[in-house]
């Protein structure tokens, strides 16, 4: 039985397979429409989410299968006073694979260690968000055709932001990509992602306040929100939170093949009207979203389809 904990629990090849199902899913739906019948996803999210956890229901409503689970701490025995660990062995019992989504770095590893059922991480803490960066991995590679030498920006909360942690680890493994880290000083991506996973492996990387210095260079504008819920001061928030606003006139500086991304939800810092820019791949990135996860529901629970 295999869990997914980090996008790295995959090897590149095994990952190439699991994009390969999701365009097979993407191009031909009807194929899978019945492969979990009969199975149970339950969503066990203790933080608040709106693409993840429906996004993961959606999926396996396609391939057929039901689904449970909670959407806030809230409104499950945790307000109790109920461990992850128990919560689990309950749900073992009523469900055949998970999603769980929890405010504490390393709470779903937790839960894997005595779940008799595929636990995924659905974000834990500021760590890591493994399915947003398999959705990101297959709409890179849908939309630029590949995944090595490209030139990636990096913009926001790089702090924070567990869908920057997770991405900059699995991109890490293709040739000749390279990162640009856009943020202000109180946001840059943590030492131990540069000393662990980018020095470590001799990959170019640089570091830039000003999103204008670096627009021509990019393949892709990976934007983020300031982190709110992980600040401890409002002020520090307030502060930072519209730091960088991506709008039309910063756009007439990229490439006109570059595209902008952002794992969503979006506060401020994409104008509403580079929407209706080819390059906004922001909503098609939600699309590719159900794909893999049906891709991956399929490939925890080792469902072939012929
Ligand atoms: N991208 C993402 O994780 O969105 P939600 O918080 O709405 O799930």
């Amino acid at each position: 039985m295999r869990h997914l904990m980090s996008p790295l629990d995959f090897s590149v090849e095994e990952l190439d397979r699991l994009l390969d199902l999701a365009n097979d899913i993407e191009k031909y739906p009807e194929k899978y429409a019945h492969a979990c019948d009969g199975k149970k996803l339950a969503t066990l999210f203790y933080e608040p989410s709106t693409r993840t956890r429906l996004s993961f229901e959606a999926a396996m409503m396609n391939l057929g299968g039901n689904i449970f689970g909670f959407s806030s701490a809230a409104s499950s025995s945790a307000a109790k006073g109920e461990s992850v660990s128990d919560t689990i062995r309950m749900v073992s019992c009523y469900a055949d694979i998970c999603a769980m989504r929890h405010p504490k770095e390393g709470a779903p590893m937790v839960a894997s260690a005595v779940s008799s059922i595929p636990v995924i991480n659905a974000g834990d803490g500021g760590h890591q968000h493994p399915t947003q960066t398999l959705t990101d991995l297959l709409t890179i590679r849908s939309l630029k055709g590949r995944l090595d030498h490209l030139v990636i920006g990096l913009c926001g909360d790089l702090k924070f932001g567990r869908t920057v942690h997770s991405l900059v680890r699995a991109l890490a493994r293709y040739e000749h990509v390279t990162f640009v880290f856009i943020s202000p000083e109180e946001l840059k991506v943590p030492e131990y992602i540069k000393e662990d996973v980018l020095d470590a492996e001799n990959i170019p990387y640089k570091e830039v306040e000003r999103i204008e210095d670096v627009m021509p260079e990019l393949d892709i504008l990976y934007m983020t929100r300031v982190q709110r819920e992980r600040f401890f001061n409002e002020e520090d928030y307030i502060r930072l939170k519209d730091f960088y606003i991506l709008n039309n006139k910063k756009m007439k500086l990229a490439k006109e093949d570059m595209i902008v991304m952002h794992p969503l939800p979006r506060v401020n810092e994409i104008s509403v009207e580079v929407d209706k820019d080819p390059r906004a791949a922001y909503f098609r990135q939600v699309q590719y979203g159900v794909y893999v996860r049906m891709a991956l529901i399929l490939t925890l629970l080792e469902v072939n389809v012929c």
